[in-house]
């Protein structure tokens, strides 16, 4: 396996493999890798001569000092992982100075007001630090693709935008959420659940399917409030929000209109650990 951990040695390694043609696939990530890691990679492998995959927990993403310094950091175990898919792909675990070269300081961008919504709206200056270290990773491995999982679905649409409005040669893959057996949304988060907090938070899928059904004769407001309700039912959980917004603006939705799709989106603490998932809901 080739593992980098310096921009500069996987760039003359890029240029050494990579022919005109050839198409560079790409998988960011912040290590703790599960399925749905994997299955980004086996997107790219199907469709790129070269897959790169970063390794990097990204400290200007996190507003949260202890949420950091908690992130599981698994680089054996990740390596391990992706050897099972191909010896092939490259691996850039880098160090914080290789990215951030003594100024972690995150660049400041417009993604058109998706940024204020949900996540950006509780995790201030996380898609700063999003766009700041994906835009400096593209820089570095310059991909023809980029793949990003669909649990992030909010990530998904202001790289789109950054890749857009920065007229970015790169083109970027949605995949869709890959849950554990009992429906909780894959994470590298769920490393921190205890078994029992892992088991209850099967709830929360559970809560997302129940407002499919329910979005189809009830208003946004009704299936919001259906929601917080269940919750209160569940003193393990603490909901941070719950809301339905257009797919493609991310505004709520306050009346719904026949040609936007939707999607439920949910942050919830249980554990003290911070799990967000989504469903689409048309
Ligand atoms: O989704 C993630 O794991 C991270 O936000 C990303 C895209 C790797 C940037 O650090």
């Amino acid at each position: 396996m080739f593992v980098f951990t310096k921009k500069s040695d996987l760039k003359a390694h890029l240029d050494q493999i990579k022919t005109a043609k050839a198409k560079i696939g790409f998988v960011p990530t912040m290590g703790a890798l599960h399925q749905g890691h994997l299955s980004l990679m086996k997107e790219s492998l199907k469709n790129n001569a070269i897959t790169v995959v970063s390794i990097f927990v990204n400290p200007t993403q996190f507003n949260n000092a202890e949420d950091l310094e908690k992130y599981p950091r698994t680089l054996d175990n990740d390596v391990a992982k992706i050897e099972t898919l191909s010896k092939e792909i490259l691996i850039y675990a880098p160090s914080v100075d290789d990215i951030y070269e003594g100024n972690t300081n995150s660049a400041s961008f417009d993604y058109d007001g998706l940024e204020f919504q949900m996540e950006g709206a509780h995790r201030p200056g996380h898609f700063d630090g999003v766009g700041t270290v994906v835009k400096k990773l593209f820089e570095i491995v310059q991909p023809t693709n980029a793949y990003f999982g669909e649990k992030d679905f909010q990530q998904l649409q202001i790289i789109k935008k950054m890749v857009q409005k920065h007229k970015m040669p790169v083109s970027i893959h949605g995949c869709p959420i890959h849950r554990e057996p009992n429906g909780l949304a894959m994470s590298s988060r769920n490393e921190r659940l205890s078994a029992e907090a892992r088991e209850k938070a099967a709830i929360i899928y559970k809560i997302l399917k129940n407002t499919k059904s329910k979005f189809e004769k009830h208003s946004a407001q009704e299936v919001v409030a259906y929601v917080e309700n269940e919750f209160k039912k569940h003193a393990d959980f603490q909901l941070e929000y719950f809301e339905i917004a257009d797919e493609a603006t991310l505004l709520p939705c306050k009346r719904k209109s026949k040609t936007k799709h939707y999607r439920g989106f949910i942050a919830v603490f249980i554990n003290n650990v911070r799990l967000i998932d989504n469903i689409s809901l048309n």
